[in-house]
């Protein structure tokens, strides 16, 4: 049976939403609590059994590099200091098992030319896209939910969810009928449409496993949407050929590339988070009635 064993992470974006914070540094390494974004992505493919991870990045990011390089000197200071637990940490950001690769795209040309950038480093099998900007929260890892649809089905798999159709144009959009619970069979799938021609309120989360076979369509991509060349218009290519489904995750989604969810992500994080929820939810129970505007 193919195997998911790769995952590409496109991380070349500029960040333009967070600046100034992200003037010198990569969006990606903005962190939900104490975790940089990218982290919680690679996790995400660790949990589903991925041991290979391609990183598609550009001008000023090398500190995602550096994230998962071994960093000497902290570690010696680590030492010295016998903070082991830190120790612990900062060594299991990379598994030993876990191997990183790093292609650069030279233009930001869209995410369609981005995971084309990938395709050497991918070669002849399926493999798992990870966009770090949508965080998703879920007892069964996202990315395990949709391997697990792909180790079924064997076919590309798009992780969907439901959203309000105001919000189309803010999404890949796909058309389709449902095959199974939560699986979709796709007739169609465009980018960022407007609410009043959107074929469906399914939209694409950052959340993919494609075969190899998405390159050849990718290769042959013209500008869509934006005037960037879509991953969303190689997949409408793709599934005129073979068999594309979407699959509607188990989980909650924050949307980091924007400022509000990258917020709520903060706060429901830091509930969750063991050293710091108590206080943190003792603090919420005595600010926020203060800090909400007085009802009328
Ligand atoms: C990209 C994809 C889009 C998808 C979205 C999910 O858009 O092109 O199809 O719905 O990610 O986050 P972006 O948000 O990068 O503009």
């Amino acid at each position: 049976m193919l195997k998911v064993t790769k995952a590409v992470f496109p991380v070349a974006g500029l960040g333009t939403r967070f600046l100034p914070a992200t003037k010198a540094s990569p969006k990606e390494m903005l962190p939900i609590v104490d975790k940089p974004l990218i982290q919680y992505a690679v996790e995400e493919a660790i949990a589903a059994g991925i041991t290979e991870m391609i990183f598609v990045t550009g001008r000023s990011k090398r500190a995602i590099e550096d994230h998962f390089d071994k960093s000497y000197e902290i570690e010696c200071e680590l030492e010295a200091r016998n903070k082991q637990k830190l120790l612990d940490v900062v060594r299991s950001i990379k598994p030993a098992n876990v191997d990183c690769f790093y292609v650069r795209q030279a233009e930001a040309l869209g995410l369609g030319h981005a995971v084309l950038c990938a395709e050497k480093l991918v070669g002849g099998a399926p493999f798992a896209v990870i966009l770090a900007d949508d965080l998703l929260y879920s007892h069964t890892p996202v990315m395990k939910q949709l391997v697990n649809t792909f180790n079924h089905y064997h076919s590309s798999v798009v992780g969907v969810e439901s959203i309000a159709r105001e919000d189309s144009a803010s999404y890949g959009i796909v058309d389709g009928r449902e095959w199974e619970e939560d699986v979709f069979k796709l007739s169609g799938i465009v980018e960022k449409p407007a609410p009043e021609v959107a074929p469906s309120n399914l939209g694409v989360v950052g959340r993919y496993v494609l075969m190899p076979t998405i390159f050849e369509h990718l290769r042959a991509l013209k500008p869509g949407a934006g005037g960037e060349l879509q991953l969303t218009d190689g997949l409408q290519s793709l599934l005129t050929e073979e068999q594309v489904l979407a699959y509607r995750y188990m989980g909650t989604r924050f949307d980091c590339g924007s400022k509000l969810g990258y917020l709520k992500a903060t706060v429901e994080f830091a509930l969750r988070h063991p050293e710091v929820k108590d206080e943190f939810e003792a603090y919420l129970q005595a600010h926020l009635p203060a800090a909400l505007p007085a009802a009328a």
